[in-house]
């Protein structure tokens, strides 16, 4: 337990130089508390920070994996990074690797949030602190810190941009006169990934009054989270769970389906190909259904282009990867870094400290202002559909 601390107090002298330098502007998960130093300072270069990401298979962890890279090695941290290709023991493995191989600091995005215990018992015995990246870890009393966005309005908003592509709320999120009824149907994301849950709530709390006023009728009756559910978030999965939905409530395309609830531009993907296979479509105005997402993927924001998915929801990963190297250097220091939500994020053992990040909904209005301005990508990406 004290090895590692003992170590980082020494580098407190020269991360705190390092943290000063590279701290980027604006309100986030500063250091709060009193460094220790002590011993011969450090270079910041003698701290390792291992980092965890879950798989290489979506676009967004790839973009938070190179950025947190990026930001550590501008704080002057040595990077251990890792991808686990969504496989559970993979990921098991490459953390008892950095461990053992002498990370001073963990971030990690988990894939199953409840099966990293005994990793993160090893790393409190060595005196690494552990960072959450986007996904709670569960089931642990030895995860110190939490970054991530408001894991709940991003449901909220997810069902609130449903209702109003399908014309129940209008653009400012007032109800309208249209009581329908519409024809949806509903999909949660991994439930082993406890994000899953929380964007449920926030769509269902968001939803269920329109169910109950029966604005809205899910046509497969399949309203609980177990029954919409997609095993690590696949794109395949989802096709397939259409595909069946279709067949066996939809005449195997000419039944009437004005809207899907999806947590994911993956899973969003998965459900259009299944819609256009039986005929629905093409475009939102010419009878594809109103599709929701997450994450602004590059071949989701084309499709939004393009009127055939209807809205994702932003999350600047940018900022993200800023907040965890903000936390890490923290840590670095012997500090303890700032929360911005200490009740919300209960992981089964304790409360973890958590700095939550706002997001934003995309819909073809607003592609340009909110992702070609902000440099997150360009006219010439969107308009191809790839990065
Ligand atoms: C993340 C989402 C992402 C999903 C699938 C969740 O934990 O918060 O942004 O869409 O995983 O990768």
């Amino acid at each position: 337990m004290k090895r590692k601390l003992s170590k980082i107090f020494a580098g407190a002298a020269a991360l705190a130089t390092a943290a000063t330098l590279t701290a980027c502007g604006g309100g986030g998960a500063g250091a709060s508390g009193d460094a220790s130093p002590g011993g011969e300072p450090a270079t910041s270069s003698d701290i390792t920070v291992g980092v965890a990401m879950p798989t290489q298979t979506s676009e967004r962890w790839i973009a938070d994996g190179n950025s947190v890279q990026s930001g550590l090695e501008a704080a002057g941290f040595n990077v251990n990074l890792q991808f686990a290709n969504d496989d559970i023991p993979t990921q098991q493995q490459q953390i008892d690797q950095m461990i053992t191989q002498g990370a001073d600091v963990l971030i990690v995005a988990s894939i199953d949030g409840t099966a990293l215990a005994t990793q993160l018992q090893a790393a409190a015995e060595a005196g690494i602190p552990v960072i959450a990246y986007d996904r709670l870890i569960r089931d642990t009393a030895n995860v110190d810190f939490y970054v991530t966005f408001d894991n709940y309005q991003v449901g909220v908003d997810q069902a609130t941009s449903l209702l109003i592509g399908l014309g129940v709320l209008d653009a400012d999120g007032n109800e309208t006169d249209s009581t329908g009824p519409y024809t949806v149907e509903l999909f949660a994301g991994s439930l082993d990934d406890n994000n899953a849950h929380f964007f449920w709530n926030g769509a269902m709390d968001t939803l269920q009054p329109f169910i109950d006023a029966g604005t809205l009728v899910v046509g497969s009756g399949q309203t609980s989270i177990e029954q919409a559910a997609t095993l690590r978030w696949s794109q395949e999965t989802a096709q397939r769970r259409m595909e069946d939905l279709i067949t066996a409530h939809y005449s195997g395309g000419s039944g009437q389906l004005d809207g899907i609830l999806s947590p994911f531009d993956g899973i969003s993907r998965g459900i259009i190909t299944a819609l256009q296979n039986a005929g629905y479509g093409p475009t939102i105005g010419q009878g594809m259904p109103v599709v929701t997402g997450q994450d602004a993927e590059i071949a989701s924001v084309a499709l939004i282009d393009q009127d055939v998915q209807y809205s994702t929801i932003f999350k600047d990963t940018r900022l993200l990867a800023e907040q965890a190297v903000i936390a890490a250097q923290a840590f670095a220091t012997g500090n303890t870094p700032e929360a911005n939500n200490t009740t919300d994020y209960d992981n089964g053992v304790k409360v973890v400290p958590s700095f939550l990040l706002q997001v934003e909904t995309v819909i073809r209005d607003n592609i340009q202002t909110v992702l070609i301005d902000s440099g997150f990508f360009t006219a010439e990406q969107v308009e191809r559909g790839q990065l």
